[in-house]
């Protein structure tokens, strides 16, 4: 069972009212609890834990889960999400990050660029294959301003004439309104694609790419516009040039994959060995962030599952030995 020292830590946070301490305490007494094989004691804390998370969404954001309530008009094709977590819980390369974080400081700081006659970063293109953060890294964006996150998908696109550019519009005047928020163009290649592309409607792909420009040109500053793409060489050349900030996220080096193994693990309150996070990282070689990811969770859900617990067992069932 938790230690007297433990409870007395968990009983002071909660007299104190400090969040970050309470969770502290009762993840020290979770862990605790794994460690020496009291599952069901540790289950109880975790549900305490998980229920007290909910509640511990930074105010700025618990604001932003008020206002989606009241917001139930969203414009077709575009939808509304409160997201919890920050860039911090990502694995991005360095130079990625510096930029992100460089574009959230001028966000934050707005007014001292103000002074001089100057906006901050606020288009930004997110290139890359699937399944290597462009989409969380949006998201999380968002999290990291307090703002809202406005996430555009496919609904937009419309074959009748005239109606993509009817909800591009709607898109663009509601993000204007609602003044400090993300919105997140999912798939811009089909929306944006070459004017001269291979479209059905040459005439309506060409409207369509005409009016984002007008829409993307008018845009208020505090709408930071995320697209994402895996395809930027299907963008028209004059959409392409509107982003100021454009980040490629890559299939993930062996570090990354190494980093991104041992901080999945730890999120579900499980150390892999150095070997292990070896044997995952070669099993899921040439793979992008979410396959592996969907491995260290196959293997911890292995392990939680079995009666007899055992880490090294369950990722030698998952990934093999290594050779
Ligand atoms: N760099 C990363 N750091 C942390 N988690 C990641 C990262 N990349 C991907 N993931 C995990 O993989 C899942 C899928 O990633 P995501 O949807 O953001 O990829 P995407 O690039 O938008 O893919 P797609 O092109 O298919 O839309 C995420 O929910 C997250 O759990
Ligand atoms: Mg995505």
């Amino acid at each position: 069972m938790a230690t007297v020292d433990m409870i007395i830590a968990g009983l002071n946070a909660c007299l104190t009212g400090n969040s970050n301490a309470i969770r502290s305490a009762l993840d020290t007494m979770v862990a605790h609890e794994i460690k020496t094989g009291n599952h069901t004691v540790a289950a109880k804390f975790r549900s305490v834990l998980e229920s007290h998370e909910n509640q511990v969404i930074s105010s700025t954001r618990r604001t932003y889960a008020a206002k989606k309530i009241l917001r139930s008009d969203t414009p077709k094709g575009m939808s509304e999400q409160v997201v919890v977590h920050g860039i911090d819980s990502m694995t991005l390369e360095k130079c990625v990050l510096d930029v992100v974080l460089k574009m959230i400081k001028e966000h934050k700081n707005r007014e001292r660029l103000q002074s001089y006659n100057l906006d901050p970063h606020h288009k930004i293109l997110l290139i890359g294959p699937p399944g290597n953060g462009k989409t969380t890294l949006a998201s999380r964006i968002a999290a990291d301003l307090g703002v809202p996150f406005f996430s555009v998908n496919g609904d937009v696109l419309s074959s009748l004439m005239g109606e993509t550019t009817k909800n591009i519009k709607e898109i663009f005047t509601y993000s204007a309104k609602a003044g400090g928020c993300v919105l997140f163009l999912d798939e811009f290649d089909a929306m944006g694609a070459e004017r001269s592309g291979k479209h059905s409607d040459v005439g309506e792909a060409k409207r369509i790419t005409a009016f984002l420009l007008t829409e993307i040109d008018a845009l208020p500053s505090d709408v930071v516009m995320i697209a994402a793409t895996n395809h930027q060489e299907l963008l028209d050349r004059a959409l392409w040039r509107r982003f100021q900030i454009k980040l490629e996220l890559g299939m993930p080096s062996h570090e990354q994959a190494t980093v991104f193994v041992s901080s999945t693990g730890k999120r579900h309150r499980v150390e892999f060995s150095p070997r292990q996070i070896l044997r995952i990282v070669k099993h899921t070689k040439g793979k992008c962030i979410a396959e592996i990811e969907h491995v260290c969770i196959e293997i911890i859900t292995d392990m939680a599952m079995s009666d007899k617990p055992d880490l090294e067992m369950s990722v030698e069932k998952i990934v093999g030995i290594m050779d």
